[in-house]
């Protein structure tokens, strides 16, 4: 009896902020109807040479700020949850910020959507999951294939930021991008608040509120180098990166 009330309560509720996503066509895209979405991205795009993305923005604090900061830029926001979605957007509208949009799906999808060597930086501020667990693997976002579709995507010398509170976490995917061999960090310090680094930071929502817990943040920039990691050939490039990294 219990659980089949439970079941009608699981039918009957559904997110209000879903629904509320329908009410800012043109700044929030859903990809229900992707062909439509990714054509209505690809025309706000046509002739912008520089064009950013961030793997689940979240509320979209670092994003909105970005763009106040860059006004000619535009911003695209991965974002899953509905709530999330809408609050960046009417932040924007409050703050009369233009150049901020949502796609509000998985990042994964980012190199269906835009063109390659399209983009000129991607973002990633303290990604899922941050624990470390076993059964939290197969969801992370900072893996081989991110890196993968990061190179595609970005233009020569085009950039990834990333911030986590994981230094775990941090250290398994400085290791990746070394095997991977395209990529090299410009900047790499596990405690961002005592590093040269801080100059111009803008926090995000996750950022702050492990900074009021006396947490250390872990951040890197990568510059994308194909050619010149080419040039040198894989095992020098990959002793330059770990130069660079450690040194
Ligand atoms: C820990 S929060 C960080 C939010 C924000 N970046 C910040 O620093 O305040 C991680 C965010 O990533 C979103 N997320 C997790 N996996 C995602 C994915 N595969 N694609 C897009 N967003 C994702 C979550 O919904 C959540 O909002």
């Amino acid at each position: 009896m219990a659980s089949a009330n439970l079941e009608r309560t699981k039918v009957r509720w559904e997110n209000p902020y879903k629904q509320r996503l329908t009410q800012h066509p043109g700044r929030i895209f859903c990809f229900d109807d992707f062909d439509a979405d990714r054509r209505a991205v690809s025309m706000l795009c046509g002739g912008r040479s520089h064009i950013y993305g961030e793997i689940g923005s979240g509320s979209g604090n670092h994003m909105l700020a970005l763009a106040v900061r860059h006004p000619d830029a535009l911003f695209f926001g991965f974002e899953v949850r509905y709530k999330r979605a809408v609050r960046t957007i009417e932040k924007a509208q409050v703050l009369g910020v233009h150049n901020v949009f949502v796609c509000r799906t998985q990042g994964e999808f980012i190199d269906r959507i835009f063109a390659p060597a399209q983009l000129s930086g991607i973002y990633v501020n303290f990604p899922d999951p941050w624990d470390g667990k076993k059964k939290w693997k197969k969801n992370q976002v900072l893996n081989l294939d991110f890196l993968s579709r990061s190179d595609a995507l970005l233009h020569e010398s085009g950039f990834i930021s990333i911030k986590t509170d994981h230094a775990g976490y941090f250290r398994e995917f400085l290791r990746t991008v070394e095997d991977h061999g395209t990529f090299i960090p410009e900047r790499r310090t596990e405690d961002l608040y005592t590093s040269k680094h801080i100059e111009g930071n803008i926090p995000s929502e996750f950022e702050n509120l492990f900074r009021k817990k006396c947490m250390p943040i872990c951040y890197t920039r990568l510059i994308r180098c194909q050619r010149r990691c080419a040039a040198l050939g894989h095992a020098d490039a990959a002793s330059e990166l770990r130069e660079i990294a450690y040194g």
